[in-house]
């Protein structure tokens, strides 16, 4: 009696007609979905908690302090500007024959800083050209007026204080006021 070999219907065909091999693409495709949710969720979180990070630590501007100290009256030459504080304080120190006093360095035509040319004795601009003589005052370029002086004092233990809060125009007058100089 010879019996016929039959091939179940499950191993030939389509993959449509194949119910394992379909539900195995669906599995593969459902972790494929749920990989791409996972990064999209942890991208959202890690951009959140980012932003609140941000919130927690806003950006601080570090000032510096506008009251300091500069030394002794005797540690600067007469008629010299000392620069050591341009970088610091934004200030320049200047003694002449009779007095110090400490000027600001911005120019007063669009606020840049100019520099002090020893061998020519002014300051110089570089932006616009701007010329200030060792007293501040303006004599070239498009600056309307000359820079302005800070508040100076000797402090308790004799070192010259410089104070940024309190300016002193020229053109006010205000440089006949004795805070905005010290006599040596
Ligand atoms: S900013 Fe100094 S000359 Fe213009």
């Amino acid at each position: 009696m010879s019996e016929d070999k039959k091939i179940p219907a499950a191993s030939v065909g389509s993959s449509s007609d194949n119910p394992f091999k379909s539900s195995s693409m669906e599995r593969r495709g459902f972790f494929k979905w749920l990989s791409l949710g996972w990064l999209a969720f942890a991208g959202a979180t890690g951009g959140f908690f980012t932003v609140m990070i941000r919130f927690l630590f806003p950006n601080v501007l570090f000032e510096p302090p506008q009251t300091f100290k500069i030394g002794f009256p005797d540690d600067y030459s007469t008629n010299a500007v000392d620069i050591s504080y341009k970088k610091q304080f934004n200030v320049w120190v200047v003694r002449d024959d009779e007095t110090i006093f400490a000027l600001s360095t911005t120019c007063t035509h669009l606020g840049c800083t100019p520099n002090w040319l020893q061998t020519e004795g002014k300051f110089k601009c570089p932006c616009h050209g701007s010329g200030f003589r060792m007293t501040g005052i303006n004599f070239e370029g498009p600056a309307p007026r000359p820079l302005e002086r800070y508040k100076v004092s000797i402090a308790n233990d004799g070192r010259i204080l410089v104070d940024k809060t309190k300016s002193f125009k020229w053109e006010k007058g205000e440089w006949e006021n004795p805070e905005s100089y010290l006599t040596v």
